[in-house]
C-alpha cells in the first residue's frame, strides 16, 4: 500500500501524558513547558510525532478526560498560548504533533451540561445530553460505566443523567446537530492552530440507541447489535470529520481509539473517507505466545490492507498495566477486566525487561505506524504500591482498581526522587537506575536500544510501510520473517536459543547472542 501517501503510514508517535512528563515550573505537575523543553530528548530518541493526552480546561476528575472547555488550556498545564508555542516548537523539531479530542462526554463543569442542568427536564439544553425518567427508583436502564457501578446518576430534580464513565463525565448525544456542529467548529479550532491530527477518545461509543434499551444479563457483541458500543452509525460522524479534515490540506490524520471484540470491525474505522489509522489493542491485549502474536499480525494486516489502511503497533498507553510488568507475570496479557485480580501478583521485573526489549524491536519491525508510551523508552514498570491517598484515578472509589501505576512521572535525572521530574505521584527509588540521564550513553540500556532501533528505521527502506512475509521454516516458538529489500527480524518465545541464519548481519539486538544463538525472548534484526 506505498502507493498511498501520508506521513502517519509509518510514523512513530510519542504518547505524552501531560501530568507526568516534565514539570517546568517545579509545582508538581507535568506541563506544556516541560514537554518544550525536552523536545531535544524526544527529537534525539527518533520518533516523528507527538500525541498529547488532554490538555483542556478541566475540573481532571479523569485525568482530563473531563473537560470543561475545548479551546483552553488547563491552568495547570500552561496557557493556549503556550500550547500555541509548543506547536511551532515540535514543527521546528521536525515533530508532528496530535491532540486529543474527547467528544464521547464533556465534564459535569462544561457551560453546557451547567446549563442544562438549571434549564430543567423537556429543554434544549438536556437534549444536548442524554436525560431521561428513571423507572420508579431505579435509572433509566441497566447499562453500566466503564468504571464501575450504573452508568447514571440522579439530579435532585428527578431526572436522571447517561455517562458510560465517571458521573463527572456526562454523555453527549450524538443525534443533535448542535453537538455535530460544537465539534466541527473544535476540530477546525484546533486544526487553525497548525496540529497535525486527533486522537479520538473513545471512538467506539458516540453513537447510542436513542430508545435506550436495557443490555441485558448477556451483552451482546460490541457491534450494530449493541445499544452503545461500535453502533454503524457512528461511522457517519466520522465521514463527516473527515470532510472538515481534508478541507485542511490532507495531510493531517485521526487515530481511532476503540476497543472492539473483533479487528474486521475496527476495519470499518479506517474505510477510505473515514478516520486514517487505529490503535491495534488486539496487539497490545496479546499474550508473550509466538503462535498468538503472529495471529494478530497477520488477522491485522489482512483486514487492514483490505480497507487500504496501515496497522500500527502499540505496546502500552495510560490506561493498561505496563509491558514490562505483564510480561514479567505468568499471565501475560491484558484484559481490563483481570487488571484488579492481577494487581500486585508476583512479577518478574528482569523477564519483564527481557521480553519488553525484545517487543521492543517486533513492533518496530512490523508494517505500519507504532506507537510509544512514555517510560516505556525508560524500561519503567508498572507501580503497584502507590499510597491510596494520592491515587487520582476516578476507577479506584468505583472498582477498586486504578490506572495510576503506569502514570508515575518519568524519572530523568539525578539520584533521588522525583529524579528532576514531577512529583505528583512518588517515583520508585529503584529508577534511580532508569533515568534517562543514567541510560544516555550506556548501550546495554533500554533507552539506548530504542534509539537505535529507530535510528535504524529511519534508514532502512525496509522499514516503515509495507507488507511481510513469514519464514516457512521457522522452529516453533519463533517469530521469523523477512522484509524487502534485505531485512529480517527473528523474535524466539521458545524455551532454548535458536541459530541466527547466516547471509545476513546483525544490526540490532535486544540481548547479546551466545555463540551465534539468540536466546529466549530476545529479538535481532538483521540487514
Ligand atoms: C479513554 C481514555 C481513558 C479515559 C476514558 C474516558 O479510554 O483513554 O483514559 O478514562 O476514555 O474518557
Amino acid at each position: 500500500m506505498t502507493d498511498v501517501a501520508g506521513w502517519w503510514r509509518d510514523a512513530v508517535i510519542y504518547q505524552v501524558y501531560i501530568r507526568s512528563f516534565a514539570d517546568a515550573d517545579g509545582d508538581g505537575i507535568g506541563d506544556i513547558d516541560g514537554v518544550r523543553l525536552r523536545l531535544p530528548y524526544l527529537r534525539a530518541l527518533g520518533v516523528d510525532a507527538l500525541w498529547l493526552n488532554p490538555w483542556y480546561r478541566s475540573p481532571m476528575v479523569d485525568g482530563g478526560y473531563d473537560v470543561a472547555d475545548y479551546r483552553d488550556i488547563d491552568p495547570s498545564f500552561g496557557t493556549l498560548a503556550g500550547a500555541e508555542e509548543l506547536i511551532a516548537d515540535c514543527h521546528h523539531h521536525g515533530l508532528r504533533v496530535l491532540v486529543d479530542l474527547v467528544p464521547n462526554h464533556t465534564s459535569d463543569q462544561h457551560a453546557w451540561f451547567r446549563e442544562a442542568v438549571s434549564a430543567g427536564p423537556g429543554s434544549a439544553e438536556r437534549a444536548r445530553y442524554w436525560f431521561r425518567p428513571g423507572r420508579g427508583d431505579a435509572p433509566p436502564n441497566d447499562w453500566r460505566s466503564s468504571f464501575g457501578g450504573s452508568a447514571w446518576t440522579q439530579l435532585p430534580d428527578g431526572e436522571w443523567y447517561l455517562h458510560l464513565f465517571a458521573p463527572e463525565q456526562p454523555d453527549l448525544n450524538w443525534d443533535n446537530p448542535e453537538v455535530l456542529a460544537e465539534f466541527d467548529s473544535i476540530l477546525r479550532f484546533w486544526l487553525d492552530r497548525g496540529v497535525d491530527g486527533f486522537r479520538i477518545d473513545v471512538a467506539h461509543g458516540l453513537a447510542k440507541d436513542a430508545s435506550l434499551p436495557d443490555i441485558g444479563a448477556e451483552p451482546p457483541p460490541r457491534g450494530s447489535a449493541h445499544p452503545h458500543w461500535d453502533r454503524d452509525e457512528v461511522h457517519e460522524i466520522y465521514r463527516r470529520w473527515r470532510r472538515v479534515i481534508d478541507a485542511y490540506g490532507g495531510d493531517r490524520e485521526f487515530v481511532a481509539e476503540a476497543w472492539l471484540d473483533d479487528i474486521s470491525r475496527l476495519a470499518r474505522y479506517v474505510r477510505p473517507h473515514e478516520l486514517h489509522t487505529a490503535f491495534n489493542f488486539d496487539f497490545l491485549t496479546c499474550p508473550w505466545d509466538a503462535a498468538a502474536l503472529r495471529a494478530v499480525i497477520d488477522k491485522t494486516l489482512t483486514a487492514l490492507h483490505a480497507v487500504g489502511a496501515p496497522a500500527t503497533w502499540v505496546l502500552s498507553n495510560h490506561d493498561v498495566v505496563r509491558h514490562r510488568t505483564r510480561y514479567g507475570r505468568a499471565e501475560t496479557g491484558f484484559a481490563f477486566a483481570d487488571r484488579r485480580r492481577l494487581y500486585g501478583s508476583p512479577v518478574d521485573l528482569a523477564l519483564g525487561e527481557r521480553r519488553a526489549r525484545a517487543a521492543a524491536l517486533l513492533s518496530l519491525a512490523l508494517p505500519g505506524g507504532a506507537y510509544v508510551y512514555q517510560g516505556e523508552e525508560l524500561g519503567l514498570w508498572e507501580v503497584e504500591d502507590l499510597p491510596v491517598s494520592l491515587i487520582r484515578d476516578p476507577s479506584w472509589a468505583r472498582a477498586g482498581e486504578t490506572r495510576d501505576g503506569c502514570r508515575v512521572p518519568l524519572p530523568w535525572s539525578g539520584t533521588e526522587p522525583p529524579f528532576g521530574g514531577a512529583a505528583w505521584l512518588p517515583q520508585p527509588r529503584e529508577w534511580e537506575v532508569l533515568t534517562a540521564e543514567r541510560q544516555t550513553g550506556d548501550p546495554d540500556s533500554m533507552l539506548e536500544l530504542y534509539r537505535r532501533a529507530l535510528s535504524l528505521r529511519k534508514e532502512l527502506p525496509a522499514l516503515g510501510d509495507g507488507g511481510l512475509v513469514w519464514e516457512p521454516d521457522a522452529r516453533r516458538g519463533v517469530l521469523d520473517f523477512r522484509r524487502e529489500p534485505g531485512f529480517r527480524c527473528l523474535v524466539n518465545l521458545s524455551d532454548s536459543p535458536v541459530v541466527v541464519p547466516s547471509g545476513g548481519s546483525v544490526i540490532a539486538s535486544s540481548a547479546p547472542l551466545t555463540s551465534g544463538r539468540l536466546p529466549v525472548d530476545a529479538a535481532v534484526w538483521l540487514g
